[in-house]
């Protein structure tokens, strides 16, 4: 027999088709595919045995997953309250000044996501911006400007 090579069966089958190991599962999968697919979902629950709606349950729960395609870089800013005092807004500003998209959403050419959080448990240091899993303190509109740029301009994307 071939070997189903679709990401999603792979990931059940390390797990055993078990059950309880359904967020670990759904996580593997949105790895695979940065994103957690329609087929995909369809496919763990045809292979789990789990209802659609139950399986869409929990993948719009958590807001660790996504039901659309994420940026190749992400961009999360905090706007808990002590971010807030020290003008995260501002810095959410720059964000959708400079990619065109708000909190939530990704760029048409799927290079930038855009995301806020409500506190990251490192309030001393706000406002905070996370650039691809990368803490960054005491952001500055303008700082957020540069580092936005930076990346733009890897990607070889004018902005
Ligand atoms: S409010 Fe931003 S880290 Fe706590």
């Amino acid at each position: 027999m071939e070997e189903d090579v679709r990401p999603e069966v792979q990931v059940m089958e390390r797990y055993g088709y078990e059950r309880s190991y359904l967020i670990s599962i759904l996580h593997e999968v949105q790895k695979e595919y940065q994103y957690l697919p329609e087929q995909a979902l369809r496919n763990v629950a045809a292979g789990m045995g789990i209802s659609l709606v139950d399986i869409y349950g929990v993948a719009t729960f958590f807001k660790a997953f996504s039901l659309k395609p994420k940026g190749k870089h992400s961009i999360v800013l905090c706007m808990g309250t002590a971010c807030h005092v020290r003008n995260s807004r501002g810095l959410l500003e720059e964000a959708r000044r400079f990619l065109g998209i708000e909190p939530g959403d990704t760029t048409d050419d799927l290079l930038f996501s855009l995301d806020t959080v409500n506190c990251l448990g490192a309030c001393a240091l706000g406002p905070i911006a996370v650039i691809d899993g990368e803490y960054h303190g005491q952001m500055t509109p303008a700082k957020m400007e540069r580092l936005l740029k930076k990346l733009a301009k890897e990607e070889g994307v004018r902005k």
